[in-house]
Order: structure tokens, then sequence, then C-alpha cells
């Protein structure tokens, strides 16, 4: 049964301030929550946006310990960036807060202590890693390993990036201290654990009995887990950053970053509303939405409800958790630590005053069923074959033929022909398909919908064809523009949502102050006689060397990976000194260089050795242009038996270096020296 509420609390996941936020944090969560309030705010519903910075946690304080600065240092740091690009990008946070804030340090603690008192935490004491050589217990993040599902190193002790495995520290292999990376060892100590067992009836109940609606992917890795059976959960870490735990003798223990950040959402609240944060909490006639990505459903739904609904005082479980997929980038996974995302902040920097351009793309592309690709090529041709060519193209004419034929003044319609009938029918079907899409949180549907309104009136342009019409029944030409500025009005509030910057423009372009959701099929929207303002373009072509910019960095960003992850072969077995003396190896001169025919790989030198001149073919054609070669020196090994390569009698071998992406780099001296100096 559809419950009817009152008002709609979105949350959206609180990013680490570990780093900035990047297209993948957009797609998945942020840009889609804000359409949602968005669309909400429209049509007049009481909603609240909540977001906020997590700072506490082991990724802070590991890239504090990298840079050799302070935790405070890292989500001062971050928040701001975080805060003021998302801004910048129009997310419509109604608060974003921090969990360093004096609101979370002290609701955390309470709703912490409030479960202690109440005998809702079990104490367990086991063996937990431990650093010797700090002297210092490893949570989480602080032990890396081997990953014992996918066999790739570099995985944490609570999750391998690789494979997306949840792991235990315990589980990894060969596991050494992110610390001083010694080998670890076990230790014991005490913590607190919220047994989820007790809770698996009624979250079973509540979700698979109550919310089959949920998205699939939501819904059945939350069945996974129940079907699994639900064990107690740890909600202490032995750390210094994060909330101490407010129970005596707890000292060097704080709350588990997991169990204060949801928390979190409940904090920003009171920020926002001191007085009345509660009725968007514990009144059952609101509606909770969780925005988040899909790494998050556990926490969200699982640990958090089991949380609330140990503390009781009627804490609201969410409605909907509408979790996306990943976002990958040009085929691959993004990655902070590997520096492989699109940063929001150099994002804008880099392509100012284009926000609603990334919002459309990510949400044209949004991984809601399945991880998805960005690509640059993508961008592009979304942004110029359709932003440009389609919405911006019919906004411009309906615009600009306005201002030709009558002055810019909105003209009186005459009476409506079947065309005219049908564009308004097509216009209201549309709106209601996009409204039921947002309704049911498939955004790429609601945007196609979108776009349609643009195309629908692309196509009663081209069908009604004003400027021939002009020649001969100009009463006909003021229907049909007014029709099309009528139309204008929809597009400007059905986009505002997903495009609430170019939103705006168009609608100052026709002169209305405040747009609601009625507006977006609503016949007359601009009333004639308006005189609208003189016609903007609302889109921009974005060129090719732009591209070619973002994918030059890129691909220099790959090879400073490739570079930071090369390890040198293992040495080879000791060989004596006669064996070693025996190749010759010489300098040469490179007296003539070519690239050999039918063999892509292979470059034919003529090396002037001192000697007789030899002939020597080589395979590094994919890395030199056989003329930047003439007039070098080069090493080669003088005295191998020769060997015919494309029917060419090879005469030695030119030394390379083998790069740490394969590529091949020739060997010289470092000043010149004799053509057949030997090499000892
Ligand atoms: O995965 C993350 O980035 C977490 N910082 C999300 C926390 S969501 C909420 F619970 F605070
Ligand atoms: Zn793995």
């Amino acid at each position: 049964m559809e419950k009817n509420f009152k008002r709609t609390l979105i949350t959206t996941a609180l990013p680490y301030a570990n780093g900035p936020v990047h297209i993948g944090h957009l797609a998945g969560v942020y840009v889609p929550a804000d359409i949602y309030a968005r669309y909400l705010r429209m049509k007049g519903d009481d909603v609240i946006m909540v977001g906020g910075s997590d700072e506490h946690g082991v990724p802070i304080t590991l890239k504090a310990r990298k840079e050799g600065v302070t935790p405070q240092d890292i989500v001062d740091r971050y928040h701001a960036i975080i805060r003021d690009s998302m801004h910048e990008l129009g997310i419509s946070f109604d608060v974003y807060g921090r969990t360093t804030s004096e609101t979370h340090n002290k609701t955390a603690s309470e709703f912490f202590r409030r479960l202690y008192d109440n005998d809702k935490f079990i104490v367990k004491t086991s063996q937990q890693p431990y650093d010797e050589k700090a002297g210092e217990f490893l949570a989480d993040r602080y032990v890396v390993g081997t990953c014992p599902r996918c066999g790739k190193d570099g995985a944490y002790g609570d999750q391998c990036e690789a494979c997306g495995s949840s792991l235990s520290a315990t589980e990894l292999i060969n596991p050494r201290s992110a610390l001083t990376d010694s080998p670890v060892t076990m230790k014991e100590t005490t913590h607190w654990y919220l047994p989820l067992d007790r809770y698996e009836n009624a979250l079973k109940q509540w979700i698979l009995e109550g919310h089959k609606e949920w998205k699939t992917n939501v819904y059945g890795q939350c069945k996974s887990w129940l079907d699994l059976g639900l064990q107690p959960r740890a909600v202490s870490r032995d750390l210094k950053w994060g909330v101490p735990v407010p129970v005596e003798g707890a000292d060097d223990k704080v709350l588990y970053v997991w169990f204060d950040a949801p928390i979190g959402y409940i904090s920003n609240t009171k920020d926002l509303l001191p007085d009345s944060w509660e009725k968007y909490w514990k009144d059952p006639e609101t509606r909770v939405i969780n925005f988040i990505g899909k790494d998050n459903i556990v926490f969200h739904c699982i640990v958090f409800p089991a949380m609330l609904m140990a503390y009781g005082d009627n804490f609201q479980l969410p409605d909907n958790v509408p979790a996306n997929e990943f976002l990958n980038l040009e085929g691959d996974k993004i990655s902070t630590s590997r520096n492989w995302a699109v940063w929001l902040h150099e994002y804008l920097r880099d392509f100012p005053g284009r926000q609603d351009t990334l919002r459309y793309v990510l949400t044209a592309n949004a991984p809601e069923t399945k991880d998805n690709d960005f690509t640059w090529a993508d961008f592009q041709a979304r942004s110029n074959n359709e932003l440009v060519a389609i919405l911006g193209n019919f906004v411009n004419r309906a615009v600009v033929l306005t201002h030709k034929y009558f002055d810019g003044i909105v003209p009186e319609p005459g009476q409506p022909e079947p065309i005219d009938i049908k564009l308004r029918e097509e216009v209201k079907e549309a709106v209601s398909r996009m409204s039921a899409a947002i309704d049911t949180f498939h955004f790429r549907e609601a945007l196609k919908d979108m776009m349609e309104i643009a195309r629908i009136g692309n196509r009663y342009l081209q069908e009604t064809e004003p400027w021939k019409v002009a020649k001969t029944d100009m009463e006909r030409v003021r229907t049909i523009l007014y029709h099309a500025i009528e139309l204008c009005g929809n597009l400007a509030a059905a986009m505002e949502p997903f495009m609430p910057f170019s939103s705006r423009k168009l609608a100052d372009m026709l002169r209305i102050d405040r747009l609601d959701w009625s507006m977006a099929d609503k016949d007359q929207t601009v009333a004639p006689g308006t005189a609208l303002a003189p016609a903007e373009l609302l889109f921009e072509k974005i060129d090719d060397e732009t591209i070619q910019g973002q994918l030059d960095r890129l691909e220099r960003i790959k090879k400073e990976n490739v570079i930071r992850n090369f390890k040198p072969e293992p040495q080879a077995a000791d060989v004596d000194f006669d064996t070693f003396a025996k190749s010759d190896i010489r300098v040469g001169t490179v007296l003539e260089c070519s690239k050999v025919k039918k063999a892509s790989k292979l470059l034919k030198f003529l090396i002037d050795d001192g000697m007789e001149k030899r002939t020597i073919v080589s395979g590094i054609a994919a890395y030199y242009q056989p003329e930047d070669l003439i007039g070098k020196q080069v090493c080669f090994i003088s005295n191998l038996p020769p060997r015919k390569l494309m029917g060419i009698e090879s005469q030695g071998m030119i030394l390379s270096a083998v790069n740490a992406d394969g590529s091949l780099v020739v060997i010289g001296p470092t000043a010149p020296v004799v053509p057949g100096a030997q090499v000892k």
C-alpha cells in the first residue's frame, strides 16, 4: 500500500574528507539526490537534503600520515574543497556539515551511551592485528596484504579495491602494517559489538517482506547478507582519531567510523534545524531516502537500521535506498590512489560555466543498474549533439524567430490547428512519464523524457515552418511562435532538476521569475505581450582540442602509475667473470637507419664499428623514428653468430633498457667515444 507522507528527508552518503570528490561520487550519489530534491521542492513538497563530510576513520589518518600532517589538517583542507565544489556544481544541500563538529561529537557519543546503558552491546575480548614496532593496534586499512580472493597485493584489512570483496584483516595473505611495513602480530584487546543477529528477523521482515520495490541490486545484496545470517559487529576501534568511546576506562578507543558516520545525518539535521529536527527523523509521516553508492548498502540497509532499532525512540528507517553501481573512467575503475578520476574541482576550473554539461552527461550515463563508463568522447558527443544541437537549438530558434517577426513580444495565438493540439498532448505525455520516472528513481529515463520535449519542439518547428509561412500568413506565424515559446517555458521547468543553471538562463530569457513543477506541462507559460530578453545560447560546443587536453592528462597519469608501480625483475643467478667477459660489447656510430619492409617492429642499422661497417637488425621500430638515431652512438654485442631476420643478415645485437611500460631505450655512451671502443 502506498503510504502518504508529509515530508521527505534526503540523505547523501558523507564522502571521506581524505580527497576531493570525483565524477564517480557525483554520478552515484550527489547528482541523482540533487535531481530528486530539486524536483520535490518544485512540487512544493516539504523536503530537506542533508550532506556533509565523513571526517573520521582510517582513510583520514592514513592520508595524514602519508603527507606528514595532522588528520585535522587533512579534513579541514578537503572538507572545504568538497563543500565549495559541490556548491559550485549546484548540489543544493540544505546543510553540509562535518563529523568533527561539536554537535556530532555529542550526538554520536550520546547515541553510543544510550545503547551501552540499555545493554544493547556485547563486550568481546579477541586477538587483533598489532604492530610491535609502532606499538599500535592496526584497525581496518592499517593492515595491507595479498587478497585471498583475487590474489592482488595491496588489499586492505577491510576491503580489496581490486575485486571489491569485503575482507577482514585476518584473512589477508602476508599481512603487513601500513604504518611500518613490518609483519603483523596479534594482541588481545576488548571491544563493544552490536549483535546484529538480534535484529535479523526484524530486518528480514522490514526489507524482504516490506520493501520488495527496492532496486534489485539493493534488495539482492540485503537478501544475501540476511540469508547468510548476521553476526555481531565491532563498533569501537583502538585508534586516537575519532569520537572517544564514552565509557570509563576506554582510553585510546574511539567509535568505529561506520558507527559514527551515519549518525552524522542526524547531527547535521540538528545543526540545520535545532528546534524541529526531530520531525524529520521520528515522525512516521516523514519519508527518509538514503542516496548512496553500492559499497555502502550493508551499512545503510543493515547496520544503521539495526542501530536505530536498538536506539528506539521512533527513529524512522529509510523508505528507500536507491544505491547506484559504479562509474568507470575510460574503461578503467576510478581510483583515488591511482589518481584515475575526473576531479570535480579540476573540472570546474577546466570547464568554467559548464556545470550543466557535466550534470547532464553524468545523468545520461548514470550507473543505475550496472557499472557504466565515462569517456571524454561521449562527453563531447552528448554536449555537442544533444545539448547544443537539440535542446539549445530549439530554444534558440524559438526565441530568435520571435525577435525577428515580433520584436521579441510574445504574440497572441489564433485558433489552434490539429498539429498545435497534438503538440500539447505530446508534451503532457512526456512530462507525465518524466514525473513517474523521477518518483521511482529512474533518472536516466526521466532525462530522456526531458530531452523529448526539446525534440517535440524541433519537430514542431520543422513541420510548421514558420519562416516559410511568414511570407503568406502572419496570423498563423503568431500561433506557431506562441506555442514554441510556451514550450520553452515547459522546458525551463522540466530542465530545472537536471540542469538548474541553464534552466534559470532560459527562464530569464522568458521573463519567468519562479519556476514550479506544474509549469512543466502547463499551457501558456509565458503570457502574450511579454517582452522576451535578447536570445542567448544555452550551450556552446566543446572543441576537439579541449577534449584532447583531458585525454592527454589521463595518458600522463597512466604513465606515472606504470612508473610508480614498477618492480625490478629479480636478479638473475650469478655468472663467473670469464663467462661475462666472453661477450664482446662495443660502441658503434649509426650511419644509416631505416624501417624494414613488411616487418613493423624492425629497424635496419648500418653501424660504423671501427673495423668494417656492419648491419644490425633490431626490434625497436615502435619506439624510434629511424632518422632520430642516425649519428647516435649505441652499444652492441659484436660476437654473436650472425642471424637472418626478414632475409637480412644481422651481425650483432643493439643493447636497450626495458622501461616500466615495456618500451625500449637504446643504450649508448654518455660522451662520444671512438667507434669500436669496447665496453668493459
Ligand atoms: O564510503 C564512504 O565514502 C563513506 N565515507 C560513506 C559514509 S556514508 C554515511 F554513513 F555517513
Ligand atoms: Zn581482491
